[in-house]
């Protein structure tokens, strides 16, 4: 999949683009806060529905403006079909468009992938569980169809469930009427949390196997990355709904007291090791670095051979993070593979990536224009 058109309206400092994208890949070269991030979040709204840095559509609205909007055209490099994408945002609702049927984020997910690459992905080692469940179920999306679907009637779920465990809820009911009203939800929780779990078990599993063979001999003289699922419930074979439901009711008294659910597939996490030490406690930050840009590759190979789809690679200020050794090798490994967008401000990079063919656009002097 490739995007060959992109079209921007009052998007962050854009009030208008058209970018048509030649085949090839693609360099975005210009000082900082020129815009070249503003471009690669949205090839990745167009991928996903949502950027990879903005948590509130709101702040993407070009500054005095009220709406925006994102359009892309892709082709599909092996039955050369094409594909439109458009995601509007206005009146503080998204609609989103393929092939001009109204669709919805899991339709974005299914049809285009992409991987995003920046400095800040080292929160996935550093950061608290949030950000690697997010990391988790972004990929889970992007290999099926309902994942999507499956978190968010989870998330509903637990809301309704945090819902009864409200000081108000429990006050207008009573105690053991807030209880009972919690029982359905309790029920609905715990069946589709206990798929999710499964769902995310196989999911790191595949994701473990990947980062294994891309990291053995990566770190110099240490072995390779593990990552390892560490669910809020430890369940035998398949007993999953009942170790779920028993930890539910294990932690009722701290759930009532704290007023929402404090355990379920909702405070999963993921843990890193190098050498059997945790990375974010023990590791180097080049170290960090390293492993958060494999787990991204990761990512990107698991997409391509699960799905047979080769991912759009999202590249940003890899280079500012990276040693000269590390750039060049992820270069080497991803430049054979899809469509790439390599945004960087350090013009050091520009003779060696135009020998490996990239195209370079001045920014914001060849974007800035309608054309
Ligand atoms: N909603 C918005 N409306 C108008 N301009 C915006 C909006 N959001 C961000 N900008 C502007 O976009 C610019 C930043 O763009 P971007 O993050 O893409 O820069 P960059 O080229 O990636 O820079 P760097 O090299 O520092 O990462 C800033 O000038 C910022 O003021
Ligand atoms: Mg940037």
């Amino acid at each position: 999949m490739k995007l060959v058109h992109l079209s921007l309206t009052d998007f962050r400092g854009y009030a208008q683009l058209e970018l048509p994208l030649p085949e090839g890949h693609h360099l975005l070269l210009g000082p900082n806060g020129s815009g070249k991030t503003n471009l690669l979040e949205a090839i990745h709204i167009l991928g996903t529905g949502g950027s990879m840095r903005a948590s509130r559509d709101q702040v993407l609205a070009r500054h005095g403006t009220n709406s925006w909007r994102v359009a892309g055209r892709f082709e599909d490099g092996r039955d050369g079909r094409s594909l439109r994408a458009d995601v509007v945002w206005e009146s503080s609702s998204k609609r989103i468009r393929v092939d001009k049927e109204a669709a919805r984020a899991s339709d974005l997910l299914a049809a285009i992938k992409v991987v995003s690459f920046a400095p800040s992905d080292v929160e996935l080692v550093r950061e608290s569980g949030k950000v690697r469940r997010r990391f988790l179920d972004l990929i889970g999306c992007q290999l099926s169809k309902d994942y999507l679907q499956q978190l968010r009637e989870y998330q509903r779920a637990i809301r309704q469930r945090n819902e009864t465990l409200t000081r108000s809820f429990v006050y207008q009911r009573g105690r053991t009427g807030a209880q009972l009203a919690r029982e359905p939800w309790t029920d609905r929780v715990v069946e589709i949390g206990a798929d999710l779990f499964l769902r995310r078990r196989d999911l790191v599993a595949r994701l473990g196997d990947t980062l294994r063979d891309l990291t053995e001999g990566a770190f110099r003289e240490h072995g390779p990355v593990e990552v390892s699922y560490k669910p809020a419930v430890r369940w035998e074979g398949d007993e999953v709904r009942d170790a779920f439901l028993r930890a539910l009711e294990e932690s009722r008294d701290k759930d009532e007291a704290l007023g929402y659910t404090t355990c379920g597939p909702h405070t999963d996490d993921l843990t890193l090791e190098l050498d059997e030490r945790e990375l974010r406690r023990f590791g180097s930050l080049g170290q960090q670095q390293l492993t958060a840009m494999f787990l991204k590759l990761s990512q990107a190979d698991l997409v391509r051979t699960s799905i047979g789809m080769t991912p759009i690679l999202l590249v940003d200020e890899m280079f500012a993070v990276l040693d000269r050794r590390a750039a060049e090798q992820f270069l080497a490994r991803v430049e054979g593979e899809g469509q790439i967008f390599l945004a960087t401000a350090q013009e050091g990079w520009l003779g060696e990536l135009r020998d490996r063919h990239f195209q370079v656009h001045r920014v914001p002097e060849d974007v800035s224009t309608i054309s």
